[in-house]
């Protein structure tokens, strides 16, 4: 019998409510951000955040039921993200999930939203021919927030071998953004960007950190920091040319750890996630490395890399099989960790 998942994810700036049939077919995903609120400050403000979280919730899950076609008596269970993220923006969607499931009877399911992140790779879209991931694998997950190296033996069993020691790359290429000038989020601005820039143009630094599995992206903010402050306008090379120079520091890194440590390990199979899969130099390089060493490697589609809640019903059809449920007392943690 088909399992007919409702996801709900509130962890940050976007609101979300997904329908997906057994962990993999998308019957609607629907995503609201209040991202333009924030734009202004040029960083998420909590306090807005949750605010808009409160105002977003029911319309989006009301319209991702009636894209669907769903009513609540149909669906299986409720899969929600209850962390990590922002405290007030996790509470507002975890509560309004518990309600929901509550009223019409439905079983509870807890999602951490880096699993989430991760099983955006099991969603296939109509026109998406390629097999799922195969287990174990090796998986980089790189977002706003985080930078996890992790090793997925199996379904729910999560090892965590690195991450970031300071800024999350998302991070790192939304305070560039922010020097350059070039708004909020900056990911994809810089994405954009550095399509018509030179990325040998400046040689930033990348720190490699060689022995550990770990990242440090930091460093790379002060370089560009240092940059602009030592050449005026004239001697200044392109912002185009800053932007993919900044951004090819970042990627060629997470590429090169990523490979190298699969190299090692020897995974299955190579898979990325997080708001920064979404990056197009990412997403071509993990693909050049890729063939060259022989490891498949999955790429989540890009709408699916930034937050959704397709990707926690996935997570959540998951946890179902397992049998994993969630009871109405579910806390919302900032920190929740994917692994111990
Ligand atoms: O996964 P996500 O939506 O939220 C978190 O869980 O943090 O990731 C958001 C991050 C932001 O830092 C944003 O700048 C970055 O992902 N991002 C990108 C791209 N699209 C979003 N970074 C690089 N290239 C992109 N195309
Ligand atoms: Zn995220």
């Amino acid at each position: 019998m088909t399992m007919l998942m409702l996801g709900v994810e509130s962890s940050c700036d976007e609101t979300a409510a997904a329908v997906v049939a057994d962990g993999r077919v998308m019957l609607a995903n629907v995503v609201s951000s209040s991202e333009q609120f924030h734009k202004a400050y040029g960083g998420i403000v909590p306090e807005i955040a949750s605010r808009k979280q409160l105002e977003y919730l029911l319309p989006v899950c009301t319209a991702a039921l009636e894209t669907a076609g769903v009513a609540p008596a149909d669906l299986t269970a409720v899969a929600v993200t209850h962390g990590p993220g922002l405290i007030g923006s996790l509470v507002v969607g975890l509560i309004g999930a518990k309600a929901f499931a509550y009223v019409h009877d439905l079983p509870l399911i807890g999602v951490n939203h880096l699993e989430g992140h991760l099983y955006a790779n099991w969603i296939r879209l109509p026109d998406d021919p390629r097999p799922e991931p195969m287990l174990p694998a090796l998986v980089l997950v790189v977002s706003g927030g985080h930078a996890h190296l992790v090793w997925m033996q199996d379904h729910g069993d999560y090892r965590i071998l690195g991450r970031t020691r300071d800024d999350a790359p998302g991070e790192a290429l939304d305070k560039a953004a922010r020097l350059l000038d070039l708004g909020y989020p900056g990911g994809p601005a810089i994405d954009w960007l550095s399509r018509e820039g030179d990325p040998r143009a400046i040689a930033f630094p990348r720190a490699l950190l060689p022995g550990t599995h770990d990242f440090s992206f930091s460093g790379l903010k002060t370089a560009l920091a240092q940059y602009l402050r030592k050449t005026g306008a004239g001697e200044r090379a392109p912002v185009a040319d800053i932007a993919a120079s900044f951004q090819e520091a970042i990627m060629t890194v997470l590429v090169e750890k990523l490979f190298a440590a699969a190299d090692l390990l020897a995974p299955a199979q190579v898979v990325l996630a997080g708001g920064v899969a979404a990056n197009s130099r990412l997403r071509a390089l993990a693909e050049a490395r890729a063939a060259r060493d022989g490891i498949p490697v999955s790429l989540p589609p890009r709408v699916l890399c930034t937050d959704n809640a397709a990707m926690i019903a996935a997570a959540g059809y998951f946890r179902a099989l397992r049998g994993e449920f969630s009871e109405q007392d579910l806390d919302a943690s900032a920190s929740l960790p994917l692994a111990e």
